[in-house]
């Protein structure tokens, strides 16, 4: 009987126990930080957010306004893109707010040193930049700030696609900037541009 009673009691205990630990163990699991999420992003983004993948931008050094921007018109479905749709659409305004945070704090990408620089193209770059203004908007260095984006250095392939885009009127921008902007030139000099702004020197005119 008296033994019944205590095992009773040990069977109680250990229960209690056994809650309070699982309770313990879940508050206490670490919610991943935006760091350790950003691994998942560097898969297609590359490393540091350098992207090194065809048609994704590198998002090292990116305006935190344009970033939360991006991922804000993804989610909601308004800049179409499947692969980032889907990895915006489970995201908290916290998750918006803490990317684009920690992606403008990273070191941005470095000009190509592989290549050889095509004079040519630079030039043709650098009268299509001065006659459409882009520097107006986007700094003389093309650095951008608040919700106009870095250009300098980014992936030429990326350039030319997102460019022809917004001409088409197929990537819609949070506002019409850059569909109005690029509404004289005429396609086939969008290659130049994007080549001007992924090659451009350190120190731009
Ligand atoms: C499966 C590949 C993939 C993954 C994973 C991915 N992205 Fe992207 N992301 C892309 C592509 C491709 C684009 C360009 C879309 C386009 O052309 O409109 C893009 C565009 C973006 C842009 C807009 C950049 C710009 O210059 O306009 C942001 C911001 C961004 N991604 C953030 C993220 C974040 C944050 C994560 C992780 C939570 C992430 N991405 C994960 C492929 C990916
Ligand atoms: C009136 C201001 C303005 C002018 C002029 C302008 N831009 Fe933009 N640009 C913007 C803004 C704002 C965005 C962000 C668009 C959005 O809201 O999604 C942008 C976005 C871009 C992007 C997308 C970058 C990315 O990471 O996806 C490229 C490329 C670009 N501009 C190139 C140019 C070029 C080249 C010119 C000149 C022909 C130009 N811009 C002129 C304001 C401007």
């Amino acid at each position: 009987m008296r033994l019944q009673r205590i095992a009773g009691r040990c069977a109680a205990v250990l229960t209690a126990l056994h809650l309070a630990w699982a309770a313990t163990s879940s508050a206490a699991q670490p919610i991943a930080s935006i760091q350790e999420r950003f691994a998942a992003c560097m898969t297609c983004h590359g490393e540091g957010g350098r992207s090194t993948q065809a048609l994704t931008p590198s998002l090292a050094g990116q305006h935190s306004f344009y970033a939360i921007t991006q991922l804000f018109l993804f989610r909601e479905g308004r800049r179409g893109n499947p692969a980032m749709s889907a990895v915006a659409k489970g995201m908290s305004d916290d998750d918006l707010r803490g990317f684009s945070d920690f992606i403008a704090k990273l070191p941005p990408p470095l000009p190509p040193t592989d290549a050889t620089i095509d004079a040519q193209r630079m030039a043709r770059g650098v009268t299509l930049v001065q006659q459409n203004r882009c520097a107006s908007c986007h700094g003389a260095d093309f650095s951008g700030g608040k919700q106009v984006p870095r250009l300098a250095h980014q992936r030429e392939d990326y350039l030319t696609q997102t460019l022809a885009e917004f001409r088409a009127g197929k990537r819609v921008g949070y506002t019409s900037a850059m569909n109005d902007a690029l509404s004289g030139i005429p396609p086939e000099a969008i290659p130049d541009l994007a080549y001007y702004l992924a090659h451009l020197p350190k120190a731009a005119p």
